[in-house]
């Protein structure tokens, strides 16, 4: 456990409880036509097994919600209780983007949960390391997220992808999951969203817009999505380099 969730248990006598919400429910058109990538095998294990496992090991998390399509709901539930991954409380049905398949997650958590945490299934090689950095940073600033620091040079095009201008690499980051809210903060965040008729590809986003400050967490770029076809192989050839450094 981190130095300041230790710390904070010694003096309160007490563990927050918090929650994992790991959403499985796309549709994964850029992988495959006919394949799901979140049941997709990636050294032996699937993506989502992959990452609910290291929620399981991450002693900062109470309980995980698995969010998937209506179809895959038995299954997943079988599949997880088998591969001994014993903190699913629920399992639930996504909607029809990310952030419709988040809140249907976020409805489903423990009442009293203090902190949540939102994951893309497909970045199934985070650590439990990764997500207790993440949550440690959370517990201080209020939210967090896991992120590596950009490596290329970034331009913005004029939407005919002519260059107006070259970003400060220095301030620029690629954002990953988990990240990670206050549940108050979250509820607030969902709620605007949805009565604003906002969209967004991640949470942080939708936190953001209300002014609420979200820290980054530098977790490098092997805390990688699983996107196209080639990225298992990518996914496996890291699993293979973190087996050699151990
Ligand atoms: N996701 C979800 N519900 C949706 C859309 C996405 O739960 N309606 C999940 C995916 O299963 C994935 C994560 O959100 O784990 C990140 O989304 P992305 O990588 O874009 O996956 P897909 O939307 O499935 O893929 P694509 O965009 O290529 O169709
Ligand atoms: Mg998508």
């Amino acid at each position: 456990m981190g130095k300041l969730s230790s710390l904070i248990r010694a003096v309160t006598g007490k563990k927050r409880f918090t929650s994992a919400i790991i959403l499985a429910a796309g549709s994964g058109r850029r992988f495959s036509d006919d394949r799901a990538k979140q049941f997709e095998l990636v050294g032996g294990e699937s993506v989502l097994v992959r990452s609910a496992r290291a929620f399981e090991e991450c002693e900062l998390i109470s309980e995980i919600i698995v969010v998937t399509r209506e179809a895959d709901i038995d299954g997943c539930r079988n599949i997880l209780a088998q591969k001994g991954i014993t903190k699913v409380t629920r399992v639930v049905a996504g909607g029809d983007t990310r952030q419709q398949s988040a809140k249907n997650g976020f409805d489903a958590v423990n009442p009293e949960s203090e902190f949540v945490a939102i994951h893309d299934a497909a970045r199934c090689l985070v650590t439990p390391e990764m997500i207790e950095a993440a949550m440690e940073s959370a517990f201080v600033h209020g939210a967090a997220a896991c992120a590596a620091k950009a490596t290329d040079t970034i331009k913005k095009t004029d939407g005919a992808d002519n260059i107006t201008e070259t970003v400060d690499r220095e301030n620029c980051w690629l954002v990953q999951t988990p990240q990670i809210f206050m549940a108050d903060m979250y509820r607030a965040a969902a709620y605007m969203a949805v009565k604003d008729k906002i969209d967004a590809t991640d949470d942080c986003a939708l936190c953001e817009r209300l002014g609420f400050k979200v820290k980054l967490v530098d977790c490098g770029k092997t805390n990688m999505k699983i996107t196209y076809p080639e990225d298992i192989i990518i996914a496996e050839a890291i699993l293979r380099y973190r087996e050699a450094v151990k």
